[in-house]
């Protein structure tokens, strides 16, 4: 049986990480596909040539072009600019809007039964206009955000309660933005509530640092934003997606009257599996809970209405 196929569109930081991370656990081959000549097909090479060391058998092609990246399972999309320090991830929004509908329309002409897996920011306007873009039913169109805003939750937790990681579990909805909405009551150590053992100003401290997560990077590195973190999590999603898991993971996704929200992709928790997007759930929001999340749906809304999709 042949090797699922996974394009990475990007090869910067963040594509050249989800294109290591997805080969070191043999997902599948791998295409590198940049606009800058030589550095795809030096990254592909760099990482074919870690495999016998990591052993593993997923071939890696670089590429300037698209037509090797016919026929693709899924397609990551990283291409864009990062942020800057002082900016926000919604300064980004039209010059990104150009590249990402220019990358989805020749990535869609040649892998027309593709799963979209969108990283670029601002990230759910970018999941939109990759949907509108593309033509492609919603289920096959989804966000990488939410499991990187909730893997930086988890972090701090783990941190602040001297747990291991893997104890830890959290929710964060809404858009990737400054808005974001993390939900302590669904966020758990063991399966115990972090309502229990935190009191609510050391709960708020975490909540706002993971709010500020990818700002407090981008402040340390000056020229670029974090890419360990939100590769590791795309690539949580190429697993879940190639494996049917059924893994539910909170991803930017089509609403279509879950959450009061229609029309409009928002981080929410959803099923992962090989038809993509199998279900969003809908879990009972507090009203303050449900308040944060409407205002988090009416800033994507903004930037979404600014595109004109
Ligand atoms: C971050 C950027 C990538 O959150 O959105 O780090």
């Amino acid at each position: 049986m042949a090797r699922p196929k996974i394009t990475v569109v990007g090869a910067g930081n963040v594509g050249a990480s989800v294109a290591q991370y997805a080969v070191e656990k043999e997902l599948g081959d791998v295409v590198l596909v940049d606009v800058v000549e030589g550095i795809p097909q030096g990254k592909a090479l760099d990482l074919a040539q870690a495999a016998p060391v990591h052993g593993y058998d997923s071939r890696l092609v670089g590429s300037n072009g698209y037509d090797e990246t016919a026929d693709s399972d899924i397609v990551v999309i990283t291409a864009g600019l990062a942020r800057k320090p002082g900016m926000t991830r919604d300064d980004l929004l039209f010059k990104n809007a150009e590249i990402v509908g220019g990358v989805v329309e020749q990535a869609v002409a040649r892998s027309k039964n593709a799963i979209l897996i969108l990283v670029t920011n601002p990230l759910d306007a970018m999941v939109q206009l990759a949907w509108r873009t593309s033509g492609f039913p919603h289920q096959r169109v989804v966000g990488m955000a939410g499991i990187l805003d909730s893997a930086r939750f988890r972090t701090f937790i783990a941190q602040e309660l001297k747990v291991s990681v893997e104890n830890v579990t959290a929710f964060v909805l809404g858009g990737h933005g400054d808005t974001m909405v993390p939900l302590p009551r669904y966020s758990t150590v063991a399966g115990i509530p972090i309502t229990d053992l935190l009191p609510p100003d050391k709960i708020q401290a975490l909540v706002t640092r993971t709010a500020n997560g990818g700002a407090e990077i981008v402040a340390l590195l000056k020229s670029g934003s974090a890419y360990y973190a939100p590769a590791a999590a795309a690539v949580e999603m190429v697993e879940a997606i190639l494996k049917d898991k059924k893994k539910i993971l909170p991803c930017a996704a089509y609403l279509n009257g879950e959450y009061g929200v229609k029309g409009l992709y928002v981080g929410v928790p959803v099923k992962l599996g090989r038809s993509g997007v199998e279900q969003v759930i809908e879990i009972k929001l507090t009203p303050e809970e449900q308040a944060g999340f409407d205002k988090s749906a009416a800033a994507v809304r903004e930037l979404v209405d600014k595109l004109k999709l």
